[in-house]
């Protein structure tokens, strides 16, 4: 896998990647006004129709009881394995600043008052997170978090397929916190290059594209902000010269002084990163493609480095529910469990936990997370359950989906079709 080092934290890999020339964004609006966008490589969509962000916070965050996790720890690790232009992870900083941080706002106090932030509790939120794209990373700030008016964005001409499940009006539950981009813009502000520009004056993007968000990058280019005597004097003035900078600024600037917060992202297929990496985490957000399209981070191999990579009573949280993900996820000596969403009304995701102790097993919401069904464990034996393999992890998607089949083929598994008519059969005879 050709890799060129740039930076210290982002490492971007795939130089086809770089071209931003051939570089193209599709996106639509989903049905809760999030920005969701569209792969034509893949042949996939990045985020449900449903909503981005209604996504991301009932499949990874709601699954979790974070409030009583915070309550026995000060310190957090998160791997956020495809990060995209990254839900998860700002779905999580969300649900924490509205649910557990508890600082106070005053919004008199810009960043040199170091007595106004002494009540906060001094959490540590460590943040590493990887893709291939590190266009989509690097723009993933920028992106307005919620369109409430469809008026200005017509059907998306490129993909039939996404028209039809799309709603006529906005539907939300969820709304990001306008701080949450520009958390994240200070992180990564020293990484965004040319390619990233030139995405941002793109005519065809720009009313996906926050316009205030880019002004303060546009600050922050001039201003980096850290502890110095000198920095914060350059800060003043800047402050003064942007007489009306917005509430949403200056607590960008409180929370990144009372919280200990670490974002790491790193550019590069994840099966390398992990390799490569010796840190264990309390949480993975595991949001690949469709095993079928993506198998390389649905394989054994992978879900077992995962394994590897957590914290006794690690959890991790995914949208997938197929059986071979499941049966990979027990192989690997995870416990699993499934997701219920209250707003769609069924099982949308499944989450793995370390161990089965019934102390960790606390973290979950026990409201949303439940035992796993006869039928879900009896699909497990089935051919549906043979999960996909990557010996050495760095494998093809096509190798391994070759792989997989020669294996499907040649076992001999119950078929699913066969499974589910037995179990009609049964149902119906009262067994
Ligand atoms: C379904 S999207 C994830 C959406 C994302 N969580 C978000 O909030 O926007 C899948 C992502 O996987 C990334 N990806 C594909 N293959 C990968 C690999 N081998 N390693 C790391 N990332 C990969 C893609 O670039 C894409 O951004």
């Amino acid at each position: 896998m050709p890799k060129i080092k740039l930076y210290k934290d982002v490492e971007p890999t795939f130089t086809m990647y770089y071209n931003v020339i051939m570089y193209k964004l599709y996106p639509y609006v989903t049905n809760d006004g999030s920005i969701g966008l569209f792969s034509p490589e893949v042949d996939d969509i990045y985020h449900s129709t449903y909503g981005a962000l209604s996504e991301a916070y009932e499949k990874f965050i709601l699954p979790v009881d974070w409030k009583l996790f915070f309550q026995n720890n000060n310190q957090i690790k998160i791997l956020d394995i495809c990060f995209g232009i990254g839900y998860n992870t700002k779905s999580f900083l969300n649900y924490y600043l509205e649910n557990i941080y508890n600082g106070s706002i005053d919004t008199n106090n810009i960043i040199n008052n170091d007595k106004i932030y002494s009540n906060n509790i001094n959490h540590n939120i460590f943040i590493k997170a990887i893709d291939v794209d590190k266009n989509l990373a690097l723009i993933s700030p920028f992106f307005k978090t919620c369109i409430k008016d469809l008026k200005n964005f017509n059907p998306p001409f490129y993909q039939n397929r996404i028209e039809k499940y799309r709603s006529k009006n906005i539907n939300s539950n969820y709304k990001l916190k306008k701080e949450i981009n520009l958390l994240l813009l200070y992180k990564i502000v020293n990484y965004i290059d040319n390619d990233i520009l030139i995405l941002l004056n793109d005519n065809n993007y720009s009313k996906y594209f926050d316009r205030s968000v880019i002004s303060f990058f546009k600050c922050l280019k001039n201003i980096k902000l850290t502890d110095s005597p000198f920095s914060k004097f350059i800060t003043f003035l800047h402050n003064i010269y942007y007489k009306y900078i917005s509430l949403s600024h200056k607590n960008v600037h409180k929370y990144l002084k009372s919280i200990d917060f670490n974002f790491k992202l790193n550019i590069c297929d994840a099966r390398q990163v992990l390799s490569d990496d010796n840190s264990l985490y309390n949480f993975v957000f595991l949001d690949a493609f469709t095993p079928s399209k993506c198998p390389c981070l649905w394989t054994f191999d992978f879900i077992k480095l995962i394994f590897d990579h957590l914290e006794p009573g690690g959890i991790v949280l995914t949208y997938s529910s197929a059986a071979n993900v499941r049966n990979a996820f027990i192989e690997a000596g995870f416990v699993i469990k499934k997701v219920y969403s209250e707003s769609l009304k069924k099982y949308t995701g499944t989450v793995a936990i370390k161990t089965n102790l019934s102390s960790n097993e606390n973290y979950l919401n026990k409201n949303l997370v439940h035992e796993l069904s006869e039928f879900d464990l009896g699909l497990l034996k089935t051919k549906a359950g043979i999960f996909y393999r990557d010996k050495n992890l760095t494998s093809q998607n096509e190798a391994i989906i070759a792989l997989h089949e020669k294996e499907v083929n040649e076992s001999d598994k119950i078929s699913t079709t066969k499974f589910k008519k037995r179990v009609k059969i049964d149902n119906k005879c009262g067994i």
